[in-house]
């Protein structure tokens, strides 16, 4: 009989013991992170400034995880004002209780901790995390997130001999605090003073390779105004991810990161044993700031010649593969301007507080008028399909990202959309990401499907606009109101403002 010959052949014990240890622990494993949240001298720009360091280093601490991993990140604030953290390009599923920005979370005040219990579910790929409040992005507290993927879960190429994380990003030497000051005098900031590379200036990170060997740089651009070219002297850079999607593997001289958004490429060691230029510069400036960091080859026989290269920039386009049943917006992000609530909308949502958020306050087809102020939240429905244009009248470029989600570029051009725009929008094999780029007077459009319940953030990632209300939330419904949708409130979540004494849940 079957059973029988199974169950003398050697092969049901190997399985046995693959398969014990996984149905014995069952959940997916758990990584712990205590971070204490300090201020601290940083020299990055060359002047002394006041930093926001995590267990003393600036940029924080890598997180490095896998596929479904829970992470735990208790949090103390040791800060004299509130502080959060956020997590750009985590899509914690489910549970926008733990995104970490103004709308969905109470600030942890001084001297208090808060434990974030996130689950990376499904993803893979690189992002960065970034304190959400004030104007504290300009002083440091970010890092990045790498998520691997699973053990035999197949990666499109083969395993790097090493794995780089390159933060890059524009840096002022004026504190957070001067900077927060100036916006809220109504004027405009100046240009940036400086790029950094991993929190450092010119020549202060070096990447040591072996000849001959591929490397993984995951780049991410955590700046708060600008967007940078980012290019390896002697060298080509093979992308393969984009803010947690694998990509066709073109070949790029040079890339462009816009703000807040995550490549990785592949670099492979195949120039003479020397030190090369990795250069960093600012796009789409009148005064073009760079800064340098070092590929240093292990038997490295000196520095190569020439100058940094200058840097020539290619535009990427992604495209789509999917076509379905969709609801179209319009959105003139200049219309609505977004004004903070005095209860996170989150809670106010959970705890039926009303008078804090408005729904449906952006129109899905804005009339052109004055702008207006407004804490401002858009309503949408669980399984509905959208597309999002995106119109930017002005000079300078945009960059927008929405939590909780990724979604697929379809289009973007010059000139002012149209329904006729659509015909050529690339619906064949795009890549789905978090972050897109508005170039001047162009637009971009995104096709989204509305998988994740929650209270959303919708951003731009000029951290100048974003905190002068370039921001608002998109609400997803689901009509079930069931947990297998979203998850309840954490018993830890910090209640404040009009939520301040309820209960997190019922005993
Ligand atoms: C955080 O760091 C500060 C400064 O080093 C220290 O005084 C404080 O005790 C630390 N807090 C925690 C919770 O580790
Ligand atoms: C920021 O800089 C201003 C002006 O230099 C200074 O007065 C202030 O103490 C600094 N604040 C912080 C938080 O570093
Ligand atoms: C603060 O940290 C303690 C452990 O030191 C933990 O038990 C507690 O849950 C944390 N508070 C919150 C709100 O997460």
């Amino acid at each position: 009989m079957m059973m029988a010959s199974i169950g003398t052949s050697p092969l049901p014990i190997l399985f046995i013991a693959l398969l014990l240890p996984a149905s014995i622990l069952g959940d997916d494993p758990y990584r712990f992170f205590t971070w204490n949240i300090t201020y601290g001298d940083i020299w990055s720009a060359g002047v002394k400034q006041q930093g926001i360091l995590i267990n003393g280093q600036f940029p924080g601490p890598q997180i490095e995880a896998v596929t479904n991993d829970n992470i735990i990140v208790n949090v103390f604030n040791s800060l004299p004002e509130p502080f959060l953290l956020s997590w750009n390009g985590i899509q914690q599923r489910r549970s926008s209780w733990q995104d970490g920005v103004y709308g969905t979370n109470c600030p942890i005040p001084p001297g208090r901790n808060f434990t974030y219990v996130m689950q990376f579910k499904d993803q893979i790929g690189s992002f960065f995390y970034f304190p959400s409040l004030a104007f504290h992005k300009a002083a440091g507290g970010f890092g990045g997130i790498r998520v691997l993927s699973r053990p035999l879960i197949p990666v499109p190429f083969p395993p790097p001999a090493g794995d780089f994380t390159l933060l890059i990003g524009d840096w002022y030497k004026a504190n957070h605090s001067v900077l927060k000051y100036v916006l809220d005098s109504g004027r405009d900031l100046a240009p940036p003073d400086v790029v950094l590379i991993n929190g450092r200036g010119s020549n202060g990170n070096a990447f040591t390779v072996d000849q001959g060997r591929t490397y993984r740089f995951r780049i991410c651009n955590v700046g708060l105004s600008t967007s940078l070219n980012i290019r390896f002297q002697g060298h080509t850079m093979k992308l393969v991810e984009v803010e947690g999607s694998h990509t066709l593997q073109n070949i790029y001289s040079s890339l462009d990161v816009h703000l807040a958004q995550c490549y990785s490429v592949l670099v492979t060691a195949d120039q003479p044993p020397l030190d090369y230029y990795i250069v960093a510069s600012t796009r789409f400036t009148s005064t073009v700031l760079s800064t340098t960091a070092i590929l240093h080859y292990s038997n490295s026989g000196g520095r190569s010649a020439g100058p940094p290269p200058g840097g020539p920039t290619i535009q990427i386009d992604w495209s789509l593969n999917q076509a379905r049943s969709i609801r179209y917006f319009l959105l003139l992000e200049k219309y609505v301007s977004f004004v903070p609530a005095d209860t996170p909308l989150k809670l106010a949502d959970f705890y039926k507080i009303s008078g804090v958020f408005y729904l449906g306050s952006i129109p899905d087809n804005p009339t052109f008028g004055g702008g207006y102020l407004q804490t401002s939240v858009m309503a949408a429905n669980m399984r509905e399909y959208v597309e999002i244009i995106f119109e930017n009248y002005e000079n300078t470029i945009q960059s927008w990202h929405i939590d909780g989600y990724s979604f697929w570029i379809v289009g973007m051009d010059g000139g002012q959309w149209s329904a006729a725009s659509r015909k050529n929008y690339n619906l064949r094999d795009a890549v789905a990401r978090c972050t897109v780029q508005v170039y001047p007077k162009s637009w971009s459009a995104i096709y989204m499907p509305l998988d994740n319940v929650g209270m959303w953030h919708v951003r731009s990632e000029n951290w100048a606009r974003q905190y002068l209300g370039q921001q608002f939330y998109l609400r997803v419904y689901s009509p079930a109101n069931s947990w297998r949708d979203e998850s309840p409130i954490p018993r830890n979540a910090l209640l404040c403002g009009r939520a301040a004494g309820r209960r997190t849940r019922p005993l």
